[in-house]
């Protein structure tokens, strides 16, 4: 289930807000200068591998986002588990390069057709003061994250999701890594997915 949890920056133990309501979450996030959605899900290709299905299922919705914040290519991007021998090894790899604090001179925008993920976004709030929030995305979930968020992505152990990409240029996409570790002291995805909320308070 889409879930947002928020603890302070400095204190990955105290969970200042936790919710599964994705009104909530859409409005905290919005809040915030984020942009979360919810789309009806498409039955026939959510768990298909081919871009063209994805693309096809959702072609109303992604010609409207990518019109009205003028992304030019729109793209998707899948992973999970074949069963090969060198899936682990490829999946971790993948896994350790985004779930390190980085920012994009592009904005980052996804929408999960299929699997989960969970996005980190590192925020300093004149009010809120300096929080992570990890947006836990399934099918259905759009998440717009602004160029230069401090944010990271985990995609777990066994990594499994299709993504619709949007992207204003693709060179833009490049990550621009701040070195710090910060990432590795919060809950990961998969305690995130498999103990929900409240484990990530334990
Ligand atoms: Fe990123």
């Amino acid at each position: 289930m889409t879930a947002l949890t928020t603890w302070p920056a400095h204190d990955p133990t105290t969970v200042a807000l936790a919710t599964t309501n994705a009104a909530l979450i859409g409005s905290f996030l919005g809040g915030l200068g984020f942009r979360f959605e919810r789309w009806p899900l498409v039955a026939g290709p959510r768990s298909a591998a081919r871009a063209e299905d994805v693309l096809a299922a959702y072609r109303d919705p992604i010609e409207r986002v990518a019109r009205a914040d003028g992304f030019a290519q729109v793209d998707v991007v899948a992973l999970r588990p074949t069963g090969a021998p060198s899936f682990a090894a490829t999946a971790a790899v993948a896994r350790a390069k985004f779930r390190a604090e980085h920012t994009h001179a592009d904005d980052e925008v996804r929408f999960f057709a299929a699997g989960r993920g969970v996005f980190y976004l590192h925020t300093r709030d004149a009010t809120r003061g300096e929080e992570v929030h990890a947006v836990l995305c399934e099918a259905g979930d759009l998440l717009f994250v602004p160029a230069g968020t401090t944010h990271w992505f985990d995609m777990g152990a066994t990594p499994s999701f299709t993504a619709v990409r949007f992207l204003h240029d693709p060179d833009g996409w490049v990550g621009d890594f701040t070195g710090s570790d910060i990432a590795l002291r919060f809950p990961d995805f998969d305690t995130l997915a498999c103990g929900g909320a409240a484990a990530a308070g334990a």
